[in-house]
């Protein structure tokens, strides 16, 4: 691929997230912040930028969820499209769309893609044996049946993958295969289906991807070589199940477009939709935006005179330049799959990189939604009110660029209080102040320059560019650093040049040092934008200017003399100790839970001969009174009809039982135990209780009316 192409315009894709969960920082540090940062930075080069989220809807993991639920998936969906949908709002991440695949232009958009290539002769058309749930009339596709990997014999493989090794897996591949819907082994069945033959584009994605783009970054380069060598496969993209894009050809009833076929189309269905909303917002010349940032773009190279936007451009000019920010399980389905179809189709363009991350781990584990280890955004939102920044600066700072990362939150806190607060809050904080103090909030003039002012303006000269090359070379926390640094250098220029003690004395100096400190915070707010997006508009009020754009960066004129300042108030505040200790045990109470819950049931007690087992007089019995031991917690005195007799039982299930709403409960007795006395009552026998994990109390009874007194072996 020609390096250092200019391009006209930039479509920015992030992972489209299922909508079966709500979002975390994982999901934030890994895509959406790279992204976002990505997106504004160029917006703010007057570059023309589509930036495309949406949520994938379709998908085996949200027809589970809503069989759990009882109710339909697209109720599902819907709720946690909106859940997510917001997080992205409060966190700023600036997308032009934010769609979903549901929507019927996704529908149309994907099944038109399908016919395309059916209508070439690309698929391979099979007839194969795959799992079936006899008892739910169901193929079991992807998720919906566990086993056994071949690879790592984890026991909780899903049919699509092995989550513990990472391999991609077949259903048929799984050693003792499961319904995850009825627990049966399933039975083999025939059924039709399209495969993509990826063998065929092998030679094609070989060259591609190994020669022509091998400024990729390792962790992906690394990943589409190791798939390369291992040789593709045909994949199946039709599924037997109800839930998705309909397969559109009259012999596939019953059959839906695999989830990963239709979701990278959802890029393409929401830059449809986006240009046809403005394309009518234009046409009833409203100028209202509806999504953000996008009335920034001055430049509209990819636009028509008439201001009218044709979505193909966006997609099928070679002047655009096409990038997909995903997480690393997604680099197989952006870097392989989603080219060769692309490839395949023939009238589209292909990404022009794909800046893949690695994982975000949480205080050392693994983020995982079904442990619930993970920090929810909408819960960070609650605990931490108006410190989007802190997160997003915390989470940019660790990004996990070139290999897994952890976060935890006492270096949240100390990228907060050391940097954030006592590095930019306090340089801005101290500039402002000051100018206020000596020269009651207006900007002073340059009367002369020391060497170290002509030094410290040199300096501010070169940051622009340093940011600007590693954010293009998606090296977003080393951007972030130097953004810092241009903070540090104010911080150390007003340290070394101390005016609050030569004020008095020299005034006119003074005034040289303030102008010089306003002009870094006024680059700052361009240059933190794409990182901080929140604090950035906040320096711009106390600055009292308007959005500056990427071309004034490195400029040391912006404010003009007898400009007048905003107000001064605070950047950032400390995060305190007593709010990360809550952070921190509320993650230890996670921890307590699931390990309670993974507790393994009791092991097997050592055999016993049946001769032992029949020593004992088990009988089925009622209770016919009970009530509180006094002075104990867990005691109930009980009097239990045995069929034998009538006789008063101690047992300790008051914890797990409300005394009268257990007269009339059938149990099953041991009428042979020894009597034992217990605070005062003698105890004759002992009633049987199931005891869960957790160390909750059950009755084990008879399920039938049946006679007291009848023996139990
Ligand atoms: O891994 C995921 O969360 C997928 N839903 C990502 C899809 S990205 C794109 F293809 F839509
Ligand atoms: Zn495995």
């Amino acid at each position: 691929m020609e390096q250092n192409k200019i391009y006209k315009r930039y479509t920015i894709t992030s992972a489209l997230p299922y909508a079966n969960g709500p979002i975390h920082i994982g999901h934030l540090a890994g895509v959406y912040i790279p992204a976002d940062i990505y997106a504004r930075y160029l917006r703010s080069k007057n570059e023309d930028v589509l930036f495309i989220g949406g949520s994938d809807e379709h998908g085996v993991p949200i027809t589970i969820k809503a069989k759990q639920e009882g109710i339909v998936p697209q109720k599902i969906v819907d709720k946690y499209h909106n859940i997510i949908k917001k997080s992205f709002e409060e966190f700023g991440i600036s997308f032009d769309i934010y769609s979903r695949t549901s929507n019927k232009i996704h529908h149309e958009t994907a099944s038109e893609f399908f016919t395309t290539l059916y209508n070439k002769g690309e698929f391979i058309i099979k007839t194969s044996e795959q799992l079936y749930d006899k008892e739910n009339n169901q193929f079991l596709a992807d998720r919906y049946v566990t086993g056994t990997c071949p690879h790592c014999n984890n026991e909780r493989a899903y049919g699509d993958q092995c989550e513990k090794c990472g391999t991609s897996l077949n259903a048929t591949d799984l050693i003792n295969p499961k319904s995850v819907l009825s627990g049966n082994t399933p039975v083999m069945k025939e059924t039709k289906h399209w495969y993509l033959p990826l063998d065929k584009y092998e030679p094609w994605l070989r060259k591609w991807i190994l020669e022509d783009h091998k400024e990729w970054k390792p962790n992906v380069y690394g990943q589409c070589k190791s798939w390369l060598d291992q040789g593709l496969q045909p994949r199946a993209v039709t599924r037997d199940l109800d839930w998705g894009v309909k397969v559109p050809l009259e012999e596939a009833a019953g059959k839906v477009l695999y989830v990963w076929f239709d979701a990278p189309i959802g890029y393409i269905s929401a830059t449809k939709e986006w240009a046809e909303e403005k394309n009518k917002q234009s046409a009833v010349g409203s100028s209202s935006p509806t999504t953000n940032n996008q009335q920034q773009t001055t430049c509209l190279t990819g636009r028509q005179a008439n201001n009218f936007i044709d979505w193909q451009t966006y997609w099928k000019d070679p002047e655009t330049k096409l990038v997909h920010f995903i997480g690393k399980d997604n680099i197989v389905f952006h870097c392989i799959v989603f080219p060769a179809m692309l490839h395949a189709e023939g009238t589209y363009i292909l990404p022009d990189n794909v800046p893949a991350n690695e994982f975000l781990n949480l205080e050392g584990d693994k983020i995982s939604t079904s442990r619930n280890w993970a920090v929810w955004l909408h819960e960070y939102l609650q605990e931490f009110p108006g410190k989007q920044d802190a997160l997003r600066y915390s989470l940019c700072s660790n990004a996990p660029e070139t290999k897994d990362n952890d976060f935890t939150w006492k270096d949240f806190q100390l990228k907060n209080n050391s940097e954030l607060v006592a590095i930019l809050g306090n340089f801005v904080n101290r500039t402002l102040i000051l100018t206020k103090k000596y020269f009651d909030g207006y900007v002073p003039e340059i009367p002369a320059l020391t060497e170290r002012d002509k030094e410290t303006l040199h300096a501010i000269a070169g940051f622009p560019i340093k940011i600007s090359n590693c954010i293009e070379l998606y090296k977003f926390r080393e951007a972030l650093s130097e953004m810092m640094n241009l903070a540090r250098l104010g911080n150390k220029y007003l340290a070394d040049s101390e005016p609050w003690k030569i004020f008095n004395t020299n005034p006119e100096q003074v005034k040289t040092i303030l102008n010089i400190s306003l002009q870094i915070c006024a680059n700052l707010t361009i240059v933190m934008e794409p990182f901080l997006p929140f604090s950035a508009k906040k320096l711009l009020q106390m600055l009292n200017i308007g959005k500056l754009k990427w071309e004034f960066a490195g400029k040391t004129d912006i404010l003009k003399p007898n400009h007048q300042l905003g107000k001064a108030e605070l950047l950032f505040e400390k995060i305190e100790d007593d709010a990360i200790i809550a952070q921190i045990e509320k993650l230890h109470k996670t921890k307590e839970q699931n390990n309670m819950n993974e507790t393994v049931v009791t092991p097997a007690k050592p055999d016993i001969s049946y001769e032992d087992f029949a020593k004992m007089d088990i009988r089925t019995g009622t209770i016919l009174a009970a009530e509180k031991v006094a002075k104990t917690q867990k005691l109930l005195k009980l009097s239990i009809d045995t069929g034998i007799d009538k006789r008063i039982v101690v047992s300790g299930i008051a914890e797990f039982y409300d005394p009268e709403k257990i007269i009339g409960q059938k149990v099953v007795i041991l009428i042979n135990l020894q009597p034992k006395t217990i605070k005062g009552i003698t105890s004759q026998g002992m009633i049987l209780m199931a005891e869960n994990e957790k160390g909750e109390l059950c009755f084990a009874a008879p399920t039938k009316e049946f006679n007291n007194g009848s023996t139990v072996k």
